[in-house]
């Protein structure tokens, strides 16, 4: 089964249709997805001034990571959950949205860029914990941090402007590939 008939599939479920055509929760999901944003990407922004020497300066990273880090993880999992319930409501459109297919690229190399900061560069921290200027790596973490979720918000918010919409053909043959929309042959 191609993600695509998945996606179909899952459009066609009692469940999709119900959150799809819902006056009420599909809009209540999309006020928590942005809420959780002001959590989860308004505490990351903290900890990227701080890495960047920029903001908070005289406080130890640690006491910034360790203290941000549990209410950050909330934000996330609420994010994702969210996240879910908004592709589930519009499967298709969604899978077929470059704007979303870009936004998953983005998250994917922003999970990158925590993993490599977790596992390499912080655990060296407790050489420059109380440093104003942070190492190189730590500030190039933390520049791709916030130029990636500044990306996945923009991404985000565009998915609603289907631009790009596989319905209206013809669209650019790069459009139709990076969309993934199946056209139908020309009559002959
Ligand atoms: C974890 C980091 C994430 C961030 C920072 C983020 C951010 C955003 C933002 C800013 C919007 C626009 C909201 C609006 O216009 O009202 C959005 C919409 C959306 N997000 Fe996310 N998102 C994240 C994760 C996810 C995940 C994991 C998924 C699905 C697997 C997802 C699916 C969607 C969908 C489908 C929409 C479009 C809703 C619509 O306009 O109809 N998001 N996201």
């Amino acid at each position: 089964m191609s993600l695509l008939a998945f996606c179909e599939w899952l459009a066609a479920t009692r469940g999709s249709i119900a959150l799809h055509e819902s006056l009420v929760m599909y809009p209540l999901i999309e006020s928590t997805h942005v809420l959780a944003l002001t959590l989860f990407v308004g505490l990351a922004v903290i900890l990227d001034l701080r890495l960047l020497g920029l903001a908070l300066t005289r406080v130890p990273v640690t006491d910034i990571a360790t203290r941000l880090l549990p209410w950050t993880k909330v934000g996330f999992t609420v994010m994702v959950i969210t996240g879910v319930l908004l592709f589930y409501a519009i499967p298709v459109r969604t899978y077929q949205s470059i704007f979303f297919r870009v936004k998953v690229v983005m998250l994917i190399l922003a999970g990158l860029n925590v993993w490599i900061f977790n596992n390499r560069v912080f655990l060296r921290v407790g050489e420059w914990d109380r440093d104003a200027r942070t190492p190189k790596a730590a500030r190039r973490a933390a520049l791709f941090s916030l130029i990636l979720w500044g990306g996945i918000i923009v991404a985000g918010r565009m998915i609603a402007y289907n631009w790009f919409d596989c319905d209206i053909q013809p669209q650019p043959a790069i459009v139709n590939f990076v969309a993934g929309c199946v056209v139908p042959p020309p009559a002959p």
